[in-house]
């Protein structure tokens, strides 16, 4: 790696995907860190004038939804202007977006400027990525003076190219990389990379490559430091943390050694398939102490018939006897999901079933999605895609009784006390702290007086309930 001097240098990351989109944003900033860059710091003018100090910017991106690739186009646009105030600015992009052939096409044809792209697969190379990159800026920058103010033309072109379809021989994956945390006392770990369900719609099979998991010394060791940093909480990170097996231990399994690593108070991960949701894993919300009693749960719709052409692998009654299951071992437990709406060929029979499974789960909160054709996916070919007018109405009647659901269940929780981790101000007024329960329910409070919360886990009553969050005081 070259070693490159430059102090008091800023880097700005824009994320766009889910968690493990979030955890490559943090090996990113740990390898800027390592480099001598520092992040942007709080800009009373929001991220355009962030992006304006930033002497490199990472835009890392996700391609699950068609409005993610939209508004990554946007954001491109906005950033243009930046660096046509200071071409010496780096722009970097990367993430599920970059694996697509046609949008590295499209980066090169319509945003020449970009400096960098680069894929999933290879984020260990992003140093060298930049080293190149700034040696091209620097070359042009001789070549044309001082830049500053000149047209985009004079330094248009030699975007740094490195997309890889795969992880490199074996599906290698890269240990000891650096990262720099969100939180102070929660963190994200992966367990496993990539997945090989191929559900019929989605997209990140081909954006993350093969299934591929961690050997599990390497997660054991990457916690156990956590702990000894004061993290509390771990979120374990996987498409499907079910199909973990690295060096012979399973999901389960990995959860029992995780439980005893002592500092680590919380346990919890995401996401699990239901067709691989074996009784050992359900087991594990009775014998782990450690293990938060929620799961986030995809369902994606409640029709068999839908499920089959989704490439799912289970049907409603599978779905529904796995929560009869979970709940068994703790009827407290948390139940999230996602549902997908309009997938090609949904019939109003079908979406009852899914209105049906929303009655009879009731579940704590849920995700809701408009079918969106992704190219290159099996679905995208489908002959009978769903109007939108149809899909939009179904889409509002299921979030409308979501919302209702979510809001009755969260009401019979006020008045009871539960263990909250302090993670922080409230993001909308800096005098409240927010947390979340063991089952996962945002909490804001407001101290009686000013102190030093944030990392503790407290007793917390819960007083007044939203849909998305709870008013609590010191129990
Ligand atoms: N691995 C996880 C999901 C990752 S994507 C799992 O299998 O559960 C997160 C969610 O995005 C999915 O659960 C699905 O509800 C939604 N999604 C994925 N592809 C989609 C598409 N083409 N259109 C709409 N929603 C989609
Ligand atoms: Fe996509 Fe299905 Fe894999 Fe989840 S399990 S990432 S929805 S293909
Ligand atoms: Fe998006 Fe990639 Fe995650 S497509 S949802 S960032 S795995």
């Amino acid at each position: 790696m070259k070693e490159i001097n430059i102090n008091s240098k800023y880097y700005l990351i824009e994320t766009m995907g889910c968690q493990m989109n979030e955890r490559d944003s943090e090996t990113v900033a740990g390898m800027l860190e390592n480099l001598g860059y520092g992040r942007v710091p709080p800009c009373a003018g929001g991220v355009a004038e962030a992006r304006a100090l930033a002497d490199v910017i990472v835009v890392n991106t996700c391609s699950v939804r068609e409005n993610a690739d939209n508004r990554f186009f946007g954001v491109l646009g906005q950033i243009k202007k930046a660096k046509e105030q200071e071409p010496s600015k780096i722009v970097a992009v990367c993430g599920c977006m970059m694996q697509q052939e046609h949008v590295v096409e499209r980066i090169r044809r319509v945003f020449p400027w970009v400096d960098i792209v680069f894929g999933t697969m290879n984020i260990e190379a992003f140093p060298s990525l930049l080293a190149d990159a700034q040696a091209k800026s620097d070359a042009r920058g001789k070549m044309i003076g001082d830049a500053r103010g000149k047209t985009m033309s004079t330094v248009r072109g030699e975007t740094v190219v490195d997309v890889r379809d795969s992880a490199g021989p074996a599906d290698s994956i890269v240990e000891g990389l650096p990262s720099k945390r969100e939180h102070p006392h929660k963190a994200f770990v992966n367990i496993m990379y990539g997945c090989n369900n191929y559900c019929t719609y989605c997209i990140v099979p081909y954006t993350r490559g093969r299934e591929r998991s961690r050997e599990p010394e390497a997660i054991l060791d990457e916690v156990r430091s956590l702990a000894q940093d004061g993290v509390k909480e771990v979120m374990l990170l996987g498409q499907n943390v079910n199909s973990y097996c690295g060096g012979g231990t399973d999901f389960p399994a990995l959860i029992g050694l995780l439980d005893e690593i002592p500092g680590i108070e919380r346990l919890r991960f995401m996401t699990s398939h239901p067709k691989d949701l074996s009784d050992e894993l359900v087991e594990c919300y009775r014998t782990a102490r450690r293990l938060c009693p929620s799961i986030h749960l995809p369902i994606q719709s409640g029709s068999t018939e839908v499920l089959r052409r989704m490439n799912r692998g289970y049907a409603k009654e599978d779905y529904l006897a796995l929560i009869d299951k979970l709940r068994g071992a703790n009827p407290d437990i948390v139940i999230t999901t996602d549902f997908i709406v309009g997938f090609p060929g949904e019939t109003d029979a079908d979406f009852a079933h899914t209105m049906d499974v929303i009655e009879r789960v009731r579940f704590d909160s849920a995700f809701t999605f408009l079918y969106s054709p992704r190219t290159g996916t099996p679905a995208a070919e489908y002959e009978d895609q769903v109007p939108d007018d149809i899909a939009h109405e179904r889409f509002e009647r299921m979030v409308n009784r979501l919302n209702d659901i979510t809001m009755e269940k969260n009401r019979r929780l006020v008045g009871g006390v539960y263990d909250v981790l302090i993670e922080g101000e409230s993001k909308t007024d800096k005098a409240t702290l927010s947390g979340r329960t063991p089952g996962g329910k945002l909490v804001n409070i407001r101290p009686p007086e000013p102190g030093d919360y944030v990392g503790q886990i407290l007793p917390v009553r819960l007083t007044e309930a939203n849909t998305f969050s709870f008013l609590g005081e010191f129990a």
